[in-house]
């Protein structure tokens, strides 16, 4: 397991391995890494022959009232569980390595990036696209793997990915959950004991909503007031809890009716802790 500091070795390191005919395969991360890390990096291995992984608090996507400065940071802890997970190296640069001086470039996302968490964190998805970016220009891979658990970021990576013509295949994992259904997030360390108690209203509010639309109810406001009365009694604010297109993630206003197909996807705050989550309905 190699860990490197610098882009340039990163890029080398990444340029030999194709060389040599490996297939590469990228799982870019914030660390604190959990089992849902350790899938992507899992399911990479079954699609590449050289996978890494990139470490990165990525300053740009964090606002300037968020937690970037408090984000869990652990490289050792990390790298061990990237070799269990059968990564052949961490890519852990330093910000001012990705965002060197005079650096102003940046990607700019458009309307899949408008509702549900870009409504509520401005900027954010441009500086998760600006970072991907960097990291797929200096990895070349041929696969990379992000969750279905951030599912705006992935609609938002797939999107840029396609309109800049990348050639990465850009690959989606379902939600690695806990066995009691909360899923799996770096953020839910700052939970006590008993906010992650009141945080399993977020999978029962889901789970309700989907037995809901299985049962037919197809109309948006009631599917969301049924999983908003399952989370306004324990959160401490709600962002929004939200029906939308699950291709363009166009927000459905309460008296429309969902396809077949249609993402419920929420964001709530549990003491200081913002959780997301989400279920595609007549997919998940
Ligand atoms: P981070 O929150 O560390 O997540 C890294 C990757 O792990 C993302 O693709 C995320 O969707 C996935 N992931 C997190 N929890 C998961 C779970 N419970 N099940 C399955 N996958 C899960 O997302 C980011 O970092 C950053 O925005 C990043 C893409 C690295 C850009 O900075």
């Amino acid at each position: 397991m190699e860990i490197w500091r610098s882009p340039l070795d990163f890029r080398s390191a990444c340029e030999e391995a194709r060389r040599r005919g490996a297939r590469v395969g990228l799982v870019p991360t914030m660390g604190a890494l959990h089992r849902g890390h350790q899938t992507l990096i899992e399911e990479a291995r079954k699609r590449a022959d050289f996978v890494v992984v990139s470490i990165f608090v990525n300053p740009t996507q964090f606002g300037p009232n968020e937690d970037f400065s408090r984000y869990p940071r652990d490289l050792e802890g990390d790298a061990a569980k990237c070799a269990a997970s059968g990564a052949r190296g961490v890519f852990a640069p330093a910000p001012a390595d990705m965002y060197p001086p005079g650096d102003e470039t940046r990607v700019r996302v458009g309307a899949t990036a408008a509702g549900l968490c870009g409504a509520h964190r401005p900027g954010h998805f441009e500086g998760v696209a600006t970072v991907v970016a960097k990291l797929f220009a200096l990895v070349g891979p041929s696969v990379a793997l992000f969750g279905r658990k951030d599912y705006q970021q992935l609609k938002v990576i797939e999107r840029f990915t396609r309109d800049l013509f990348l050639p990465v295949e850009v690959v989606g994992v379902r939600t690695v959950r806990e066995p009691d259904g909360l899923a799996m997030s770096s953020r839910n360390a700052y939970l006590s004991a008993e906010a992650r108690g009141r945080a399993l209203a977020i999978p029962r509010a889901l789970a309700a909503a989907a037995r809901a639309f299985e049962a037919g109810e197809r109309r948006a406001g009631m599917l969301t007031a049924l999983a908003r009365g399952h989370v306004a009694p324990v959160a401490t604010s709600i962002d929004y809890v939200d029906v939308a297109d699950a291709d363009s993630l166009a927000v459905l206003g309460p008296e429309e009716h969902t396809p077949d197909r249609a993402l419920l996807a929420l964001a709530v705050r549990i003491d200081g802790a913002r959780l997301i989550d989400n279920l595609v309905l007549g997919e998940d």
